[in-house]
Parts: structure tokens; sequence; C-alpha cells
């Protein structure tokens, strides 16, 4: 038994486990490894508190068996998506942005739309925005729209909220922090208006929805596959990633993450050492 204030509940066995493990992986893709077990089970134990239920068996069963359990499915994914994300996040991705990218694009667009999938709680969208306003600069006088979207219904409410403080902020370039954010006390910062208009946050699962929108010049989905199979990321990239980006788009994912095998739409591009992926158009 495991003790919750004056609540004990028993400890969650192998099988309950693997059954949350197999919904999780249901509806969002999701593949939990076994190091996760801890985490999961202290996680859950707030929802099974909330709920006022008596055990994990419980919960699995309010979640897949009731009514209600529909109405519960979106706190269950937020208990258990891993959201660690910072700002400028991934320093090389947006060098190659503000170097090679950005004016490229400047020279012949005159709106630029970008999707960052997996968001968080919007620390990469807000970098990217920022990043565009600065290489903008007062020459390039287009139109930025970015849409911003998360499985997990707390990040975003967080990130539409635009309120930060602490390690986050951590790599935020010297000047950038007062220029961009309002700062409100007790180290915690508002990012400004002139930003925020240019960003929608959107609830929305990448593996079972349609992609927010089309024609997308840029396309950011970093930290998010490595929680998702190979079968699965390759059908993520070649249906949706494909149908969202436009022939001269390009996509950016994670450090430590690699397309290598399993798409067949995109292909490597080597922009400033960061793991770039260029849409292989129909003439190639
Ligand atoms: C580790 S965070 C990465 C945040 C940001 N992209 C970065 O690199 O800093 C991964 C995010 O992907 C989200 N996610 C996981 N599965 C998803 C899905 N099927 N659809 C949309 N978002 C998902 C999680 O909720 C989490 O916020």
């Amino acid at each position: 038994m495991e003790k919750m204030g004056i609540v004990e509940i028993p400890v969650l066995t192998d099988k309950t486990f693997n059954d949350f493990r197999e919904l999780i992986y249901r509806e969002a893709g999701i593949t939990l490894r076994d190091t996760k077990r801890i985490l999961i089970s202290n996680r859950l134990r707030k929802r099974i508190i909330a709920l006022k239920l008596n055990s994990y068996d419980d919960y699995y069963r309010y979640l897949t068996e009731t009514g209600e359990g529909k109405r519960e499915l979106p706190n269950f994914i937020d208990a258990v998506s891993t959201n660690e994300t910072y700002f400028y996040r991934g320093d090389n991705q947006f060098g190659a942005l503000r170097e090679e990218i950005l004016p490229k694009m400047f020279k012949k667009r005159s709106k630029i739309n970008v999707w960052s999938a997996g968001c968080s709680s919007g620390e990469e969208p807000y970098t990217i925005c920022i990043i565009i306003m600065e290489t903008a600069g007062i020459t390039w006088k287009g139109e930025i729209e970015i849409v911003a979207t998360d499985i997990n219904t707390e990040v975003i409410d967080k990130a539409g909220e635009g309120v930060y403080g602490g390690r986050t902020l951590k790599f935020v370039p010297t000047g950038l922090l007062e220029r961009y954010f309002d700062n409100l006390g007790n180290e915690n910062y508002r990012i400004k208006d002139t930003v925020k208009q240019h960003i929608k946050f959107k609830c929305h699962n990448m593996l079972k929805q349609d992609p927010p929108g089309k024609g997308f010049d840029i396309i950011f989905c970093r930290n998010v596959m490595i929680y998702f199979d190979k079968n699965t990321q390759g059908e993520l990239v070649d249906k949706s990633f494909r149908k969202a980006i436009s022939d001269e788009g390009y996509l950016f994912i994670g450090h430590s993450e690699s397309l290598m095998g399993k798409t067949e739409s995109f292909k490597y591009a080597h922009v400033c050492k960061a793991p770039i992926y260029l849409p292989i158009t129909r003439e190639e």
C-alpha cells in the first residue's frame, strides 16, 4: 500500500502500468519507458486523489469504461506527457534560421508562416517569433503568423498567459528580456503583445488531427518525436508534415533526433550544423 495523507492505495502493478502504457500509446502515440514508472505513478496518484478513487485500477477503469472518463482523458494525457522546454533551446538551429533561412525568405516573401508542433508552454514559438522580429529589424516589414500546438491543455493555457520566471529565461540574450518582456517583479516576466499578437495557441493532437494549416514555410517539431516509435514518426512526417509544409519549406527536428530511414518525403540538409529537413519535391 502507498500512503497518500490519510488515504492509502495499492501500489501500481505491472499489469496496470502496461494498461496505462497502451492507453497513452493509443491516444497520443507516446511510448512510455520503464524508467518513467515512478514518475507516472506519482503523477497519476494526484488524479486518483482528486477524483476520490481508490486505486490505479479504478482510475484505469474510470478512464476506459465510464462516460466521465472521456472528459478525464486530457488530464491523464497532461499527467503523463513530458513538457521540458526553455527559451532559445537549440541555438544552432536558431543560428541557421537567423543566418541562412530568414535572409533568403525576406527577399521573396511578404509573409512567413510557422507551425510549432508540440510547443509545450510556449517558449519555442515565442523564441522563433523574437528571432524573426530581430532578424527582420527595420528592413523586412512582412507579416509573421505562428500556429503553436500541443496535446497538453495545461501547457497551452500557460503559453497563452505568457508569464515566465526562473531558469526557462536563462538563455534569453542580454537586452532582449527588456525589449520583448514586461518585468512583473519577483523575477517574473510577461511576453509583450508585440510578440504575442503573431502567435495562435491551440490544443491539438498531431497524430490524430489534420495539420492546423497548409503552406507552412517552417515547421518546428523538436523533442516530441523521441516519444513516438519509428513507424509513428514516419507516418507523421510523410502524411501530416508533408501535407502542411510548402515545397520550399524547412522542417526542424530536435538535436538528438533523426529521420534517417523513416521518411520518403524529406531529405536531410546541412544548414549551420543543425538537423533540418527539406521536402523532396516532385521534380526530384
Ligand atoms: C519535451 S516537449 C518539447 C517542447 C519544445 N518543442 C522544445 O523542444 O523545447 C514535448 C511536447 O510534445 C507534446 N506532445 C506529445 N505528444 C503529442 C501529440 N500527439 N500531439 C501534440 N503534442 C504532443 C507534449 O505534450 C510536450 O509538451
